[in-house]
Order: structure tokens, then C-alpha cells, then sequence
């Protein structure tokens, strides 16, 4: 079914046709050409780290991580259930247990308290997710991480440019991983990145994402020819995709700030209304930038949510929910080190709706849906039990 205002539609920002020609005429469309290179560059300079290696995902990217963090059977890691299964699946993949934080019902992101009761002697990683391109609390986070010994990973899938008290997200872990997937800020339709903080695991990086074998050492003249050495597999995007990134990246300003319009526009049309509906919009933390990455909502019941999507789908307007527990899930279950409580996740989970969100939605096409939504009758449900 096609929707006269989609959820997303991936936006151009400039150069993207340009830059594909040219990586075309370049004669490299495999991975790590001349636009690969100014990828890297770029968010290296911008988010001021060591190293970035784009990948063919932020899955992939977060796999690399367990990869480098050496995960395995005899360990745990602390992931939020109010996440994307790839959070999770890439460190199960690694035969590691995962131990289910649940969230703070304010930001919905990792619930920082929970932390110190979670960490056990196995306890190898916290994986942190910046919902919504909304910080989490990073400063107890990083100090309980610090006391016990354990890494700390951010999946900031959707919070790159997204400051926690001055510092950008995806710089304070020791690896923070990006996704360039067509619904996120910036994309190439699937790609992502790994940011690397902490230099030590620079070349192992380098050799996981090129099939586990020496190649970039080959490359820079250092060994005559190239050979397996270590476990890896083949996370490197096409320079074609990296062509399309750069003309994104290079548009960072322009489109962050449509993004920061839609986003008041719909906060400041919307306050109102969800104040008298029992409705909850987006906190943001005073010392927190956020990316401006969607727009949720929190309806008063999980009834109220679904008669609201059906109601907007009438109005050929789609609206989606998200995430549903992992803890919950049947995989979630299965590479559990234990059955986890998570009420705030199972609350959420049934009441988030998120709208339309785009650079290019019109003024035009967001008035329809606040519109839609004012015209939507609550009283008739009844309210959740709390
Ligand atoms: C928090 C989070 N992490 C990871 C991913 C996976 O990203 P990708 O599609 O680039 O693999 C997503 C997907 O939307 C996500 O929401």
C-alpha cells in the first residue's frame, strides 16, 4: 500500500548522482576508493577520533565489535531489551550471553541505575543505544563501566552529531558503531560505520573488515603478499556507496537544520494536544543535543495506539511503532543469560508511535498530520491501568 505521506523517504542532499559518476569514472567501485577515503576523513575530523572504517551496516559494524572485543561463551553483555535485535544478535553471534537492561521511561534509553546489579564477573561489554538521537546518561554509564573493568560499545545508530554535555555521541565508548541505512540522517540506502576511540584496536579492525586477512598492511607495502590471519569476514562498502554518503555528509549542516524544523514544528504543534490527551512527547535532557533523528510519541494505551495507526492509515498518513522487547523475544530468550524483568520496555514497546519524520517533508504534508491527529477521538478508549 502506498501512503500519500510515507513514514520516511530518503532525501538527496546535493551531489549524490555527481559523486557516483565520478567514483564510476574513477575505475574503483570496490571498497576503500578515493570516496571511501574522504568518508573516513570526514568523520574523523568532525567527531575529532582516531579512526572510522565504514561498513556495509551498523549490523555489521557492531559485529565487528564483538569481534574485537573478543566475545565469547563465557561471556556476558549488557544490552538495553528496548533495542534493534542487531545490538544484541551481533554479540550472540559470538556465543555470548545477554544480560537485558531495562530503560528510563523519560529518554527510553538505558536505565544507568540498573547498571551496577547487572555486571557479574562475566560481564565483558555494556552496549549502549542513544534512542531516538537522544544521549544517554553516559557519565555514570562510562564510571560504572570504569570501577568493573567492562567496555563500553554505543550503538549510535541514531544519534550521530548528538552531543551528551559538550561530547558527541559515539566518541566515548571504546567503539561506537553508525548506520547509514535509508531511514537514518545520513545514508547510502544499507551502510554504517565503526568509529574506533581506542587506537589499540585499529589493525585488528582493519583485518576483520577485509575478510580476516592482512590486506591493508599488503596495500601500504609492509608484507609482500596478503594471507589469513585472523577471523573476519567482508564488512567494506562499494566506493559507489560511499560516493552517495560523501554528498550526504557534505550536507551536514542543511540537513540537520530541516531536520531541527520539523522536529520543533511538530513539538511545538503538538504540546498542546498531548497535554490534554494524556499523550507524552520526546524529553530531552538539558545537557543533551539531540539529533533529531524521529519524532515519537507515547499514547495513554497500546488500544489507543493502534486505533490511532489505523486512524492515520485513513487519512493515507503511516505511522509505525517500534522496537518489541527482546527479552521477550524468542532468539532474546534463547542467548539469554538469564530471564530478565523489564517493565518499562513492555510498557513502551506497546505505546511508542513514531510519525512521519523526513528532510523533505513539506510544512504542507506536516500540517495534514497534526491535523489527522487532532481529529482523532480518545475518549471513547479506555486508559491504561497506572
Ligand atoms: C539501534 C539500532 N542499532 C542498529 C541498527 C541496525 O542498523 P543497520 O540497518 O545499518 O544494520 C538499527 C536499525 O535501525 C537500530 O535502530
Amino acid at each position: 500500500m502506498s501512503y500519500r505521506i510515507p513514514f520516511n523517504r530518503p532525501c538527496l542532499a546535493g551531489n549524490e548522482y555527481k559523486y557516483i559518476a565520478a567514483a564510476i569514472a574513477n575505475g574503483h567501485a570496490s571498497g576503500d576508493g578515493p570516496f571511501t577515503r574522504r568518508c573516513h576523513e570526514f568523520l574523523e575530523k568532525e567527531l575529532g577520533v582516531p579512526r572510522v572504517l565504514l561498513t556495509t551496516s551498523c549490523t555489521h559494524a557492531l559485529e565487528m565489535a564483538a569481534l574485537l572485543l573478543d566475545c565469547g561463551p563465557e561471556d556476558e553483555v549488557i544490552v538495553p531489551s528496548f533495542t534493534f535485535v542487531s545490538t544484541a544478535n551481533a554479540f550472540a553471534l559470538r556465543g555470548a550471553r545477554l544480560v537485558y537492561a531495562d530503560i528510563r521511561s523519560d529518554t527510553l534509553n538505558l536505565d544507568e541505575s540498573l547498571l551496577e546489579s547487572l555486571i557479574t564477573p562475566r560481564t565483558k561489554a555494556i552496549v549502549v543505544v542513544h534512542y531516538a538521537g537522544v544521549p544517554c546518561e553516559m557519565d555514570p554509564i562510562l564510571a560504572v563501566a570504569a570501577r568493573h573493568g567492562v567496555r563500553v560499545v554505543e550503538d549510535n545508530a541514531h544519534a550521530l552529531f548528538s552531543r551528551y554535555k559538550g561530547r558527541y555521541t559515539g566518541t566515548m565508548g571504546c567503539l561506537a558503531t553508525q548506520s547509514f541505512h535509508e531511514t537514518k540522517n545520513f545514508t547510502c540506502g544499507e551502510g554504517g560505520a565503526l568509529v574506533i576511540n581506542d587506537a589499540e584496536f585499529v589493525e585488528r579492525a582493519l583485518v576483520i573488515r577485509e575478510k580476516g586477512t592482512n590486506r591493508s598492511r599488503f596495500f601500504r607495502g609492509e608484507v609482500d603478499k596478503y594471507t589469513w590471519v585472523d577471523l573476519g569476514s567482508s564488512y567494506l562498502p562499494s566506493d559507489l556507496l560511499a560516493a552517495f554518503l560523501l554528498a550526504q555528509f557534505e550536507a551536514r549542516e542543511m540537513v540537520q537544520e530541516k531536520r531541527r524544523l520539523v522536529w520543533n514544528r511538530y513539538h511545538e504543534s503538538l504540546d498542546d494536544w498531548a497535554e490534554s490527551n494524556d499523550v507524552k512527547l520526546p524529553v530531552i535532557p538539558a545537557d543533551c543535543e539531540q539529533a533529531y533523528h524521529m519524532f515519537y510519541m507515547l499514547l495513554p494505551s497500546a488500544e489507543h495506539r493502534e486505533s490511532l495507526i489505523s486512524h492515520l492509515k485513513s487519512e493515507s498518513i503511516l505511522s509505525v511503532f517500534h522496537y518489541t522487547p527482546l527479552h521477550l523475544s524468542e532468539a532474546g530468550k534463547k542467548f539469554a543469560a538469564h530471564p530478565s524483568r523489564c517493565p518499562v520496555t513492555e510498557d513502551i514497546s506497546e505505546r511508542l508511535l513514531r510519525l512521519p519524520f523526513y528532510n523533505d517533508l513539506s510544512e504542507n504534508d506536516q500540517d495534514r498530520v497534526t491535523t489527522a491527529l487532532m481529529k482523532f477521538r480518545f475518549r471513547a478508549l479506555s486508559r491504561r491501568a497506572s
